[in-house]
């Protein structure tokens, strides 16, 4: 089986599972597993922050950053897709009681004019109270709507730059910050830096099993732990896991580049195809979109899927595949074909 769904889909490697096996662990409730301590010590130090917090997923570290940064009825601003509103369950709504407003960006990327036009006025023309107060500004990167698309540093400054002026708390989704790292060469402290918070994953191309830290100033993380408690985030002998995300940030980080020049051999490949169409400069990282002219896309994961192939279909027209830790040249190579035959 070739899955490419998404770079979550990966085994922990047995060099993995040795370090599970071996982990010491406490109870995190108690704050004293040692791995769980030892993991948020390391997050926090890549990302240059005070403190940071392991929780059991993603979603998890996005909503409880959106919850511990706003009250009820304010406004969150995010890119276009943005997946803490698109791919969360719609919890924005129900946990932090947000309003989110989208804003327009090439790729996903936004830059501070944007963010300040979408801004109320203000007294005396239109009081930010008149709608939902803006509090909040979420940016993601690497972009998963637009393909794995990096966000320039100076782009990322000028947004948090302009979100201060307007006194604004900035949260950055980095949910695959690695592989913009990887790409860029930029490390991920120059990346999470001036961002009150930042969420980053193990779970996905780094290939541990499960768990995602944030990571922003003590006060923020002290304030983020009382949620993740409230929400039953509170999850015992997690050093079993976070011995999973220590081993894949150790031994992980440095082969991303493969999955990337993966995803461009993948993506040049589909773009010579009639009935394709693909936007080569979104394939920054490991995540490739195309789109169908005029094969529906789940007929195309329908007939991939008979040659043990898994793709994401992300709309009627749209799909997703994402090279990670187990797909092999050769998985490309397969993929290209059986795509290519079932397209002719
Ligand atoms: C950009 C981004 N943020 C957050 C998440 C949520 O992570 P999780 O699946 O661990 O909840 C995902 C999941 O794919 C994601 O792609």
């Amino acid at each position: 089986m070739i899955d490419l769904r998404s770079d979550t889909v990966t085994q922990p490697t047995d060099a993995m599972r040795e370090a599970i096996l071996r982990a010491p662990v406490g109870d995190d409730v108690y704050g004293d597993d040692p791995t769980v301590v030892e993991l948020e010590r390391r997050t926090a130090e890549i990302l240059g922050k005070e403190a940071a917090v392991y929780m059991p997923t993603g979603t998890m570290t996005n909503q409880l950053a959106v919850r511990a940064h706003t009250e009820s009825g304010d406004t969150v601003l995010t890119g276009p897709g943005a997946h803490l509103w698109f791919g969360e369950g719609g919890a924005p709504s129900p946990i932090a009681g947000v309003v989110i407003q989208p804003l327009d960006g090439v790729r996903g990327v936004f830059n501070g004019d944007t963010l300040r036009a979408a801004l109320p006025l203000g007294e005396p023309y239109r009081p930010a109270r008149w709608s939902g107060p803006p509090r909040l500004v979420c940016t993601e990167n690497t972009v998963n709507a637009a393909g794995g698309s990096i966000w320039p540093l100076e782009t990322q400054r000028d947004v948090i730059e302009a979100a201060r002026e307007a006194g604004l708390a900035t949260h950055l989704d980095g949910a695959r910050l690695w592989h913009a790292t990887a790409a860029t060469g930029i490390a991920e402290i120059e990346y999470a830096d001036g961002f009150d918070t930042v969420s980053v994953c193990f779970s996905k191309a780094l290939g541990a099993p499960m768990g995602s830290a944030l990571a922003g100033s003590a006060r923020q993380i002290e304030r983020a732990r009382r949620f993740k408690q409230l929400y039953g985030g509170g999850f015992r002998q997690a050093g079993m896991m976070a011995a999973g995300a220590l081993h894949a940030l150790d031994h992980h980080r440095d082969r991303l580049g493969e999955d990337h020049r993966r995803a461009r051999v993948l993506a040049e490949g589909l773009a010579k195809m009639p009935g394709i169409d693909i936007d080569l400069k979104a394939v920054q990282t490991n995540i490739v979109r195309f789109r169908l002219r005029e094969m529906a896309a789940p007929r195309l994961v329908d007939l991939c899927a008979e040659a043990d192939i898994a793709l994401l279909a992300s709309d009627r027209e749209s799909l997703r595949a994402v090279p990670h830790l187990h797909t092999t040249d050769g998985d490309i190579e397969r993929v290209l074909d059986v795509v290519g035959r079932a397209l002719t």
